[in-house]
């Protein structure tokens, strides 16, 4: 019998902050994953600024592309399709990666396949857990969503729930910034937080009765604020650890209650997280120990994958692929694309 040819995809995300593109080979086997982060320009405004990253986009994006390709030993010519994130994100910085893919997918007469970027985060989990397969549900957490996923199948995804307000990302970056730790927040709160007291401070944890699978974080968010503002008026001294690790816990626990209720619920074996939020080492561990408790089979992806990448979308990808999905030269940024959506 003939022995299947192999599917090389390069992959391209610029959805936000980071300029990235990666080869992967046969939706699991990763050749490169170049990343080419903002992080430092974005640190001096607080947070990230559009306009500023879409320009970078457009310096940065063709030497990212040739690295991955090097790094790969791969050229143009050895690719089988180009996937690229078309949404959701920042509509000017998604425009840059998806004219990128159309130019080289038209010139190399590739096809072209268009991905959500919560679908490449959900994949990235197949990088690393070679056994890992649909059914499972998800926890995509990152600085823009916090979506509870049933995978159900490639590219088959039922939200099961999702914040009211902000990310659970968003809110970590917001209480980094008023402990002045600066942007990102979210790996400078882990951090910091092994060094605090997680009972020391106790922030509310918002259920929402009628959506049990539902999230918010604005209410956390601004007890932590309150509590700042409280202590500075009786000019009481805080600790910037405990509060770190007082919010981390209350953030955590909501994140572990709703997913092993969804797990519960859907009676599945597996359960995967996913996004930026996904790397803090007290939610792992916090998972972890609940998925045991509960005889479910634990998955996360490692840091570098968590975080954003072109990896994940060429996973996601190579899945569209088999499927057959095929995106138009008519292809356009979606700022706010739904998950599920063409
Ligand atoms: O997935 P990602 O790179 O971008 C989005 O799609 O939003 O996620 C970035 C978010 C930021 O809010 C960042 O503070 C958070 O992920 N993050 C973390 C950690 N590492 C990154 N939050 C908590 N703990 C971490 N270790
Ligand atoms: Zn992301």
């Amino acid at each position: 019998m003939a022995e299947e040819k192999d599917v090389l995809i390069l992959a391209i995300e610029s959805s936000c902050d980071e300029t990235a593109a990666s080869v992967v080979r046969n939706g699991r086997e990763v050749l490169s994953n170049v990343i080419s982060s903002q992080i430092e320009l974005h640190k001096l405004y607080g947070g990230v600024v559009p306009e500023i990253a879409s320009r970078k986009h457009i310096e940065k994006i063709n030497q990212v592309i040739e690295e991955a390709l090097t790094e790969a030993s791969v050229t143009l010519d050895d690719l089988d399709a180009i996937g690229v994130t078309y949404g959701p994100g920042l509509v000017g910085a998604l425009l840059v990666g998806v004219a990128e893919a159309k130019a080289i997918a038209y010139a190399k007469n590739l096809p072209l396949i268009g991905v959500h970027h919560i679908e490449g985060h959900i994949s990235a989990n197949y990088i690393e857990n070679k056994e890992l397969e649909p059914p499972f549900i998800c926890l995509v957490v990152s600085g823009g969503h916090t979506h509870l996923v049933c995978v159900k199948g490639y590219g088959e995804y039922e939200i099961i729930g999702r914040t009211r307000d902000d990310a659970a990302g968003e809110a970590f970056d917001k209480v980094a910034r008023a402990i002045g730790l600066g942007y990102p927040g979210g790996p400078k709160i882990d951090r910091l937080s092994k060094e605090g007291n997680p009972d020391a401070i106790v922030f509310p944890k918002a259920h929402i009765s009628d959506a049990p699978y539902d999230f918010s974080f604005s209410g956390v968010k601004s007890a932590v604020l309150n509590f700042i503002n409280g202590c500075n008026m009786k000019g009481e001294v805080y600790n910037n650890a405990d509060i770190a690790a007082s919010f981390q816990k209350a953030v955590t626990e909501v994140l572990v209650e709703n997913a092993m209720k969804a797990v519960k619920e859907y009676g599945l074996s597996k359960f995967a997280i996913a996004g930026g939020v996904a790397s803090n080492s007290t939610l792992r561990q916090a998972m972890k120990k609940a998925c045991q408790e509960q005889g479910v089979e634990f998955y996360h992806p490692s840091s570098i994958y968590c975080t954003d990448n072109a990896a994940m979308i060429g996973v996601a990808a190579y899945y569209e692929y088999v499927k057959g999905t095929r995106h138009g030269w008519d292809l356009n940024a979606v700022p706010n694309l739904k998950l599920g959506e063409r």
